[in-house]
């Protein structure tokens, strides 16, 4: 059965009701993270923590918890289920309001609400052929830095990837790549890897900042730069990383190979690093 937390209790989660009033609902006014559980471990909690509090502060919500407060719910959510690997949702809207306002609620209390599902690992063969993309113009908002729930522009963009059969939507603004719909997006051209520049114009992703903190610990040739279309396009390798895909190869996008359209060295050498991190975080090291 699936246990959810709803403000402050446990139940299954198709039990769990909230109002249609909640703003959450009305307009997407709200903030969340996905955190993966290796082991029954959270992986990079106290950072996913510090960008909720982020996210919270721009929207100005209330952060509800603590750092021991949110741990507490999480690892109880963790134990809840069967699953050694999972994927919790953490939600914080500004909660109901008596009638639709665009404007917030004078007392606000914001709704909290927990859920977890089996994390399944990548397949070995999406690790071993990689991923089909597509590109589309990045039409969303201003203000991508924030995580929050309000992803209606992200959801068409990744929709028109799926209606192709590819796995992701790589989004250009102004000629640079900024992200995917729900990732980051690496380059790899000439042995150097590539990630665009943390701005209001992308999701600072808590795994683009291990797979950078990797490069670094082995060594890898990296620039963190503007990254224009045409390098994206004739680039040896292209990877996307997110909290549920790791580190992900993309082998062809538009239709074309990637490089050689096969998974390149690099890649698989950041994937092997990301494991073997992965290993000694949950065993505690
Ligand atoms: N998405 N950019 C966007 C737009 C994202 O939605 C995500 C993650 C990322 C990667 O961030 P991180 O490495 O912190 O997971 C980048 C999550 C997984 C989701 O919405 O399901």
């Amino acid at each position: 059965m699936n246990i959810c937390y709803l403000n402050g209790q446990y139940l299954p989660r198709d039990e769990a009701r909230i109002s249609p009033m909640d703003r959450g609902f009305l307009f997407g006014d709200g903030a969340y993270e996905v955190i993966p559980v290796y082991s029954r471990r959270p992986f990079r909690l106290a950072e996913h923590l510090a960008r909720l509090d982020r996210t919270l502060a721009a929207l100005r919500i209330a952060n509800p918890y603590d750092l021991a407060g949110w741990s507490a719910i999480v690892a109880e959510i963790v134990a809840r289920h069967p699953w050694a690997d999972q994927s919790v949702y953490l939600q914080v809207t500004r909660g109901p309001d008596a009638k639709r306002n665009h404007a917030f609620p004078a007392a606000p209390q914001p709704t909290v609400f927990l859920m977890s599902d089996e994390l399944v690992a990548n397949s070995a063969d999406q690790l071993a052929e990689g991923v089909a993309a597509i590109s589309a113009p990045d039409y969303r908002w201003l203000r991508c830095d924030l995580k929050t729930t309000a992803l209606l522009a992200n959801c068409l963009l990744r929709q028109l990837a799926v209606d192709k059969g590819c796995a992701e939507t790589l989004l250009f603004r102004d000629g640079y790549l900024t992200e995917g719909s729900a990732s980051n997006i690496f380059v790899v051209r000439g042995g150097v890897l590539l990630a665009p520049p943390k701005s209001h114009l992308m999701l600072p992703g808590i795994t683009y900042d291990v797979v950078l903190e990797l490069a670094a610990r082995h060594g890898l040739s990296h620039e963190v730069r503007e990254i224009p279309e045409d390098e994206v396009r004739s680039a040896d390798e292209l990877w996307l990383t997110s909290s549920t895909k790791e580190v992900l190869p993309i082998t062809r996008l538009d239709d074309r190979p990637v490089g050689t359209g096969r998974c390149g060295p690099i890649g698989r050498q950041m994937h092997a690093w990301y494991q073997a991190f992965k290993d000694t975080e949950m065993r505690g090291g």
